[in-house]
């Protein structure tokens, strides 16, 4: 399914943090909150925190904003909540992922993330679900992300706009995780523009040059919340092992149900990190 209205954000002419600063204001207006602290991009199988995290206020169409694509899947929710945290906090739930695979260009990829930003929000999680290289990473387990590795050879960031990458998955809300559940482990996200899963050569490839997980996401809406000044946390929910590493073939089904049955357990973890925050 493809969108057939047209998309501010394709046109190269338009400011992106204008069209975002506009959803900003949309979703302002529609969600009756006029800042948002904390924002999250739920991912495949990390659908159930929004349920835990706190109290919907309300529930908006991702297409009713400016600048949101319609779903490339059928069956992704496409909405953004608001939520009241019991701490008196907003969370704003970004359940509308426009992928790189997808086509439409890294603006509409991070527009999520820059108008997250625009709505005041300081704190950007982004979620996903992820190929394991690590071979102790049973599918259904959680994993922070430590860095990534950008394989698409794309960037958010347009013209000479060169910004730093250190400490891009803070560190410190990693320790919060931590502190949450000790056992979880840390590793490099890899990302692959999609959407055919990584060869096992590929995936080789990532582990040679220090990935531990592979994905088709958040790298490069990291970035773009980076260049917002917002602070990251990163996780990865490890649905599969790798191409090669495991010895079946990857399958869609098989990601999609590793997810549901994790679902509520990091449903679970995330909303104890996110009042924790
Ligand atoms: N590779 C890339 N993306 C993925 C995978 C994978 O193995 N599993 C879930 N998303």
């Amino acid at each position: 399914m493809s969108d057939t209205i047209t998309n501010p954000l394709d046109d190269l002419a338009t400011d992106p943090f204008e069209v975002a600063r506009q959803a900003a204001e949309q979703l302002a207006e529609k969600t009756g909150v006029t800042k948002h602290d904390i924002a999250l991009t739920l991912g495949s199988g990390w659908g159930k925190a929004a349920d835990l995290i706190g109290e919907t206020t309300a529930t908006i169409p991702a297409t009713e904003i400016i600048g949101f694509s319609a779903p490339a899947l059928a069956g992704h929710v496409g909405t953004l909540r608001s939520i009241l945290l019991p701490n008196g906090k907003r969370a704003l739930v970004i359940g509308a992922r426009t992928h790189y695979y997808e086509g439409h260009g890294v603006r509409r990829v991070v527009h999520s993330v820059r108008t997250a930003a625009a709505a005041g929000v300081e704190t950007m999680i982004l979620t996903n679900g992820a190929g394991g290289i690590k071979e102790t990473w049973k599918p259904g387990t959680p994993v922070l992300i430590s860095d990534h590795i950008n394989l698409t050879a794309d960037s958010p960031l347009e013209g000479a706009t060169f910004i730093d990458l250190t400490d891009l998955y803070s560190a410190r809300l990693r320790g919060i995780a931590k502190q949450i559940d000790p056992s979880l482990d840390e590793g490099v996200y890899t990302q692959f523009r999609g959407p055919h899963y990584e060869t096992p050569a590929e995936v080789q490839m990532a582990k040679t040059i220090g990935g531990h997980i592979v994905g088709m996401s958040t790298a490069l809406e990291a970035i773009a919340a980076r260049q917002a000044g917002m602070e990251i946390l990163g996780m990865s929910l490890i649905t599969n092992l790798a191409a090669g590493i495991q010895k079946t073939p990857l399958s869609h089904q098989e990601v999609i149900e590793a997810g549901r049955e994790a679902e509520s357990v990091i449903g679970a973890l995330l909303a104890k990190i996110v009042g924790a925050l």
